[in-house]
């Protein structure tokens, strides 16, 4: 009888734990997690958010200590999205503009806290201020008006830099919105404010759970695709991408996540600047509630699913389990 041999066994470097670990191509750190916190009105407060177990929407006073755990767990950032009290909702989503308003106070407290050991990354778009949930202004014809609301986020993203802001994400979708921040925060005194684009945002069904958390999901009239992408459309990314980069982005997301991994790779590969990858609330539920389910181990399913986002080629992820994948990669 011949026996017949493997050319390579690539088995071998397998065999062992260090020599796994010496093989290991790809490494995820605390440094590589945003963590998307939601901002609540009072003082002590916690809501859980019940679509996202473990979440929760903390009062300013609390959201300075969860500022305070990221620089403990060595968590760079952290992501503020405010749930505006109903009476301040308006169509017109003046209460973006107001420097009092809810995100504006938890950016200073934030600062107060830690001072400049966390960024702080505050969303761009009106749909946590708007009584129809639209991130932008709605015409007579029932269209969200491009150049009218991008006149309404420069004044939103300058309000939230005058407060503090360390970077502007606008997570509108409305063309010509990077440009035209970028402009405001150079000519007002804002040149260090970086701009982290959603450029890549797709209108998904995986928002949910978020809008729960904000309060727009049962405002919300309609869907967002005459602005946030086609599911099916990755040429367009691209093409979104190459605009948010000329107009001055530092860094640009691709959101939902895990769907979306290819895109993820062909910024990576086409274009020389960092690429996030916004795990969206939906795909947190999912594996909190797989998990439930007995699908499998909890912190293993989740940090299987960050790892793919660093091999896929992202600098980073905003993920709501940031705090507990922290606390995993810390041991
Ligand atoms: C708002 C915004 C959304 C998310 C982040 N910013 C929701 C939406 O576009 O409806 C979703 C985040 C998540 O689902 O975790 N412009």
């Amino acid at each position: 009888m011949t026996r017949s041999f493997p050319n390579t066994r690539l088995r071998r470097t397998r065999s062992t734990g260090w020599s796994r670990a010496m093989h290991r191509e790809t490494m995820l750190a605390p440094a590589d997690l945003i963590w998307p916190l939601f901002v609540t009105e009072g003082e002590g407060v916690e809501e859980s958010v019940a679509a996202l177990p473990g979440v929760s929407r903390w009062s300013v006073d609390g959201i300075a200590k969860r500022a305070r755990e990221a620089v403990d767990l060595g968590i760079p950032c952290i992501a503020l999205f405010p749930n505006t009290p109903a009476g301040k909702r308006s169509d017109d989503g003046a209460e973006a503009l107001n420097p009092d308003n809810l995100m504006c106070r938890a950016i200073r407290a934030v600062r107060d806290a830690c001072g400049h050991d966390v960024g702080i990354l505050t969303d761009v778009a009106l749909d946590p201020y708007t009584s129809h949930g639209q991130d932008g202004l709605v015409n007579e014809a029932g269209y969200v008006a491009n150049d009218d609301t991008v006149a309404v986020l420069v004044d939103q993203a300058m309000n939230q830099a005058a407060a503090g802001a360390d970077i502007i994400a606008p997570s509108d979708m409305m063309d010509g919105r990077v440009r035209a921040i970028r402009m405001a925060l150079e000519m007002g005194g804002h040149a260090e404010v970086q701009i982290m684009a959603y450029a890549a945002k797709f209108a998904s069904a995986f928002y949910g759970p978020f809008r729960d958390a904000v309060g727009s999901r049962e405002r919300l009239a309609g869907d967002k695709s005459t602005y946030q992408m086609d599911p099916a459309n990755g040429g367009e990314a691209l093409a979104e991408v190459a605009m948010d980069i000329a107009e001055g982005a530092d860094s640009v997301i691709v959101k939902p996540g895990l769907a979306y991994l290819d895109i993820v790779w062909r910024v990576r590969e086409r274009f020389a600047i960092p690429v996030f990858a916004y795990q969206v609330s939906g795909e947190y539920a999912m594996i909190e509630a797989g998990a439930a389910a007995g699908v499998g181990d909890r912190d293993a399913l989740l940090m299987e699913k960050l790892l793919a986002f660093k091999r896929a080629g992202a600098s980073g992820v905003l993920t709501y389990h940031a705090p507990v994948a922290a606390r995993l990669l810390n041991g």
